[in-house]
């Protein structure tokens, strides 16, 4: 397995690939990674010649205030796990090779970064779909593999994808989840005490909104009252950024549930904001 710090090294690996008419599949990560990243990898392996991975704590998708600094940093588990999961390269850069130039560029996805998450945090998909651009310009890949946890960043990045002409095709893989059905994430590690036994609600209220919408197609709003009635009452300290129930190709709001819809929400457990979302034929 290569190990990549420099745009010129992870280039050069991937243009050796593809001398040999290997095809490409690319992981975009910011490390700490878990059976969720593991899942991506697993799935690019299954499909694609060569994978690469990189590993990136992208300091432009944070706002003031997010968690930047406490974000994980375990590079020598990462690379470690990368080797036992068939990886082919690993490009691990620092912030002054990804952003040498400063960051002047930017790439924006109008509209569907300012629902859900978007609202909440400002400029957090320009920062993504800045990072990932950049990411897709130096790897060159033919398939990218992204997870359904983060549902709107892979709507938006196909959007950018098409609206850009990447000749990359965009990969969603399911979300991986705990025994007990919590959405696995890095930030997990973060809840203290009760935390972990109350940040089932979010799965829960999922499944409540899924169990309602098979049953009856209430209007979006009766759904949502129902999961806050949930979450404040087995997780009264919890704070609900949002709930939404959207299309899950225009990611805005849907009033009547008759259709495919996205179910969609973040609750916050003390400094720990976690995201969870469930899709309703
Ligand atoms: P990160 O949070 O490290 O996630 C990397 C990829 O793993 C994303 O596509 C995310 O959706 C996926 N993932 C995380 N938890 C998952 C789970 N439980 N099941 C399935 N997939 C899961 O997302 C980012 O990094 C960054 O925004 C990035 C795209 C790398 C750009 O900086």
């Amino acid at each position: 397995m290569i190990i990549a710090e420099t745009i010129t090294d992870i280039r050069r690996a991937v243009a050796a690939a593809r001398a040999d008419g290997r095809t490409v599949g690319f992981v975009p990560t910011m490390g700490a990674l878990h059976a969720g990243h593991l899942s991506l990898i697993d799935a690019a392996r299954e499909t694609c010649d060569y994978v690469v991975v990189s590993i990136f704590v992208n300091p432009t998708q944070f706002s003031r205030g997010e968690d930047l600094k406490q974000y994980p940093r375990t590079p020598q588990e990462d690379i470690a796990a990368c080797e036992a999961h068939q990886v082919d390269a690993v490009f691990i850069p620092t912030v002054d090779v990804m952003y040498a130039g400063g960051a002047l560029t930017q790439v924006s996805v109008k509209k569907l970064s300012e629902t859900l998450c978007g609202r909440h945090r400002p400029g957090h998909f320009d920062g993504v779909c800045t990072v990932v651009a950049k990411l897709f310009n130096i790897v060159g890949p033919d398939k990218a593999f992204f997870g359904a946890k983060d549902f709107q960043q892979g709507v938006i990045v196909r959007r950018m994808v098409d609206d850009l002409n990447f000749p990359v095709e965009v990969v969603i893989c399911p979300t991986v989840r705990a025994p007990d059905g919590l959405a696995i994430s890095s930030r997990n590690l973060h809840l203290r005490g009760n935390q972990r036994a109350e940040a089932l609600v979010l799965y829960e209220s999922l499944q409540v909104a899924e169990c309602m919408i098979h049953q009856a197609h209430p209007p979006a709003g009766e759904v949502i009252a129902r999961m806050r009635t949930h979450i404040s009452t087995r997780a009264p300290e919890a704070g609900v950024d949002y709930i939404q129930i959207v299309d899950p190709l225009s990611l805005q709001d849907v009033i009547s549930t008759d259709r495919r819809v996205l179910v969609a929400l973040a609750v916050r457990f003390g400094g720990v904001r976690l995201i969870d979302n469930i899709l309703v034929e």
